[in-house]
């Protein structure tokens, strides 16, 4: 997605773009996930989006935050990128979509007050101030256990008082942008939901918990990663039409996250370099060897 124009981007925001944008329609798609998923978080974001001012005339109004909690590598990033882009087509009639992105790392913890006084600053000026200028805005905050630390169980050691500040700063905070900004959106990750604030959590309107894939999952991902490759190179499409194959190489990935899986079938065009040079050639075999490598983990050394 292209940042738009070039000015220097507000403190913590790493990406501001306009959506729709043509060809972002991949990571929706390209994500597998149980049956109904899809449609609930699409359901979600279009009821929050669309009537974010009426609900707030509601006791009980809705915070506008979706957590999507899993294992590393179960697509999570990859749904918010795409829901930000179907919802900003369902709503495209009725204006753009503002979809920024905000790294809680960027916030520095090292010195007393610093972080809970940028955490403030990114929800009472910059995120509302982005918020005025299209009819509906998204924020995606990936790992944001990050921001928002579990303070009950978070000793004092490891987590010094400025990070429980910085996690109080973003309740506040999120209570007040429901406020200021009721058409925005916030969609957030975490890999380790135990990490995250209590009362963080409780705000959520919906919480998703993505799991590690089972084998008609993977065998699924390998089909996708195959189809994919097939559009580079023709002269795959026998593979990735081959069912029994996949099915094949999916019970070798048991245990594999949806990032594994892919970077498995990957890894299988850059065995040999002629395979490299001419991906064509890539056959069955090459395939079954590539996951086998893949399973017995990371080489260490020689
Ligand atoms: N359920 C899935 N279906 C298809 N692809 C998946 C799935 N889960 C993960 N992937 C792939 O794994 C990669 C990592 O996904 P990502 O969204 O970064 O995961 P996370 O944010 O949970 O760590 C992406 O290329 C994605 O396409
Ligand atoms: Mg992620």
């Amino acid at each position: 997605m292209s940042t738009t124009g070039t000015v220097r981007l507000p403190p913590g925001v790493t990406g501001v773009h306009a959506l729709p944008a043509d060809h972002h329609d991949g990571p929706w798609d390209s994500i597998i996930t149980p049956p109904g998923l899809k449609e609930r978080l699409l359901g979600q974001a279009t009821l929050l989006l669309r009537h974010g001012r009426r609900l707030q005339q509601l006791s009980g109004a809705p915070h506008g935050l979706v957590v999507l909690a899993g294992p590393p590598g179960t697509g999570k990033t990859t749904l918010c990128q795409g829901l930000a882009q179907v919802v900003a087509l369902a709503l495209a009639r009725r204006g753009a979509t503002t979809f920024v992105e905000v790294d809680p790392h960027a916030f520095p913890s090292e010195m007393l007050g610093e972080s809970q006084r940028a955490v403030r600053e990114l929800f009472t000026e910059t995120l509302p101030e982005l918020a005025q200028r299209r009819p509906h805005t998204i924020v995606l905050i990936d790992e944001i256990e990050a921001l928002a630390v579990r303070r009950s169980a978070a000793a004092f050691e490891t987590n010094p008082v400025d990070v429980h500040r910085a996690t109080d700063a973003a309740l506040s905070g999120l209570d007040e942008l429901r406020v200021s900004s009721p058409n925005l959106l916030m969609l957030t990750t975490t890999n380790f939901m135990p990490a995250l604030d209590e009362a963080f959590l409780s705000r959520a309107d919906l919480v998703v918990e993505t799991a590690l894939p089972d084998e008609d999952v993977i065998a699924g991902i390998i089909r996708g990663s195959l189809t994919e490759l097939a559009v580079q190179w023709p002269g795959l499409r026998p593979l990735a039409g081959d069912a029994g194959l996949h099915g094949k190489l999916a019970a070798r990935c048991a245990g594999f996250d949806g990032r594994k899986v892919r970077k498995a079938i990957l890894s299988a065009l850059a065995q040999r370099p002629d395979l490299a040079e001419d991906p064509e050639r890539l056959t069955a075999e090459d395939l079954v060897s590539a996951v086998a490598t893949a399973a017995e983990g990371p080489r260490v050394g020689t």
